[in-house]
């Protein structure tokens, strides 16, 4: 429950330092220097909790659209900076801004909030549900070969300047992002936050190389390791956006075959192909954690957005105590992909909380595995089983960049 001593609006562009710092502070952090993150802040969006005259709260919304499974693309605000001064947590700081944020994107018509959480335990009370996309951290040996089948094409890959790389790079993004499920559209200060190359953001590693192919784009740092048994640099790759699989392919063989490079990691998509490219699988090392938690905001804007995989007519009852409009029971029937959503008073086949809804939006999470856990009860038997196929999509979602 919220403390009646606090307050919450938005800031105007006086008001960035102090909420810099109260930010950094939040994140254990150095309120020196401009912060990447603030670069990119809307300041409409943006929101500060006061208590009393102190500022003590901080968050911000990003207006972003986010490609949902079939293609589409839907409004969606991006939950950022989020943090509260140490000192002046669990007296529900979070919640009030949590409870604002869902209230101002509703009124702007987003029926989708997504964000990252720096923990686990924090978001799926706000209906914020987690896995609804994945990230796999894949590394791997360089020289692996390839499977006979995987063939790599003589185009030549060039390493260019930043600036060099920068208008390919921006129309590959943009026509990739719009077929990939969790990816997101780019503003030009959202490119400068997610290629920040200060010092402070490289952890150690090299300023980013830019390589081209005509189809498709790597970024990565490297990390310098080596003795007299060899080199051992490592390749951190940032960013691999290819429009063609030959790309992927000639991109993915390139930095394998990278001299003086001993291993390569990669924060990617669940279903990266490059297990099935190799012809042993088992060298590429995999740990999948949580991406994307999706938030869906409004049930009958967000439900007929997006593609289903499969024809299902099921009356899901939705619980969702920050945002009354979802609350209740809704026909949701699929036809042909399409989906339409409408309120009723039938029996609900399923029962289930906003936050699980929004783990299965973008088909990275199965209303089944829920429904093992305890997080989705089925009435009418058979309507988890098909509602889980339907809401599959032709790929695992993921969402490459960190907002
Ligand atoms: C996470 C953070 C913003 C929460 O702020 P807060 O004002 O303390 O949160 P609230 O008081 O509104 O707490 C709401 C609920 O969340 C719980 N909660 C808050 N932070 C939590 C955490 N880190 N882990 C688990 N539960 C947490 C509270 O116990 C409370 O539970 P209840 O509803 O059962 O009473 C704050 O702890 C913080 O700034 N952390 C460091 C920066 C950070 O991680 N930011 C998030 C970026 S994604």
């Amino acid at each position: 429950m919220a403390d009646s001593s606090l307050t919450i609006r938005t800031i105007d562009s006086t008001e960035l330092p102090e909420f810099h710092q109260v930010f950094a502070w939040s994140f254990l952090d150095e309120p020196s220097g401009e912060h990447r993150w603030l670069k990119v802040l809307e300041l409409e969006r943006t929101h500060a909790v006061f208590d009393g005259d102190e500022m003590v709260g901080t968050g911000g919304i990003l207006t972003r659209e986010l490609t949902v499974p079939g293609g589409v693309q839907a409004h969606a605000g991006a939950v950022t900076v989020v943090g509260v001064k140490p000192g002046h947590r669990r007296r529900g700081m979070a919640s009030l801004l949590m409870r604002t944020q869902l209230h101002s994107m509703h009124e702007a018509g987003e029926p989708i909030g997504i964000l990252w959480a720096s923990e686990g335990g924090i978001y799926r009370r706000f209906g914020y549900g987690e896995y609804a996309s994945s990230v796999s951290m894949l590394t791997m040996p360089t020289r692996m070969p390839f499977h006979p089948g995987v063939s790599v094409s003589p185009t030549r890959i060039r390493q260019v300047t930043r600036e060099e790389a920068m208008p390919f790079m921006r129309e590959v993004h943009d026509r990739v992002r719009r077929t990939r499920t969790g990816w997101l559209s780019r503003v030009e200060k959202s490119w400068e936050v997610h290629l920040s190359d200060a010092e402070r953001d490289r952890g150690g590693l090299t300023s980013y190389r830019y390589c081209l192919h005509p189809e498709g784009y790597v970024v990565f740092r490297v990390k310098h390791d080596g003795d007299n048994g060899g080199p051992k640099n490592e390749l951190h790759v940032h960013e691999l956006v290819c429009e063609t699989e030959q790309a992927y392919v000639d991109l993915y063989r390139f930095l394998l075959d990278l001299d003086l490079a001993g291993s390569i990691s990669f924060f990617t998509a669940a279903d990266d192909p490059i297990l099935h490219m190799v012809d042993n699988p088992r060298k590429v090392r995999r740990e999948l954690t949580d991406g994307l938690w999706l938030r869906v905001v409004d049930v009958e804007k967000a439900l007929p957005l997006r593609r289903y995989s499969s024809d299902v007519d099921s009356v899901l009852e939705v619980e969702d105590s920050l945002c009354p409009w979802n609350s209740g029971r809704w026909r949701f029937t699929a036809k042909g992909g399409e989906a339409v959503v409408t309120r009723t008073e039938d029996p609900a086949d399923v029962s289930l909380d906003v936050a699980a809804l929004g783990s299965a939006y973008l088909g990275g999470t199965r209303l089944s595995a829920l429904r093992r856990a305890h997080r989705v009860v089925e009435h009418t038997a058979g309507h988890v089983d098909a509602l889980s196929l339907a809401f599959l999509g032709t790929h695992e979602p993921h969402c490459p960049e960190v907002f």
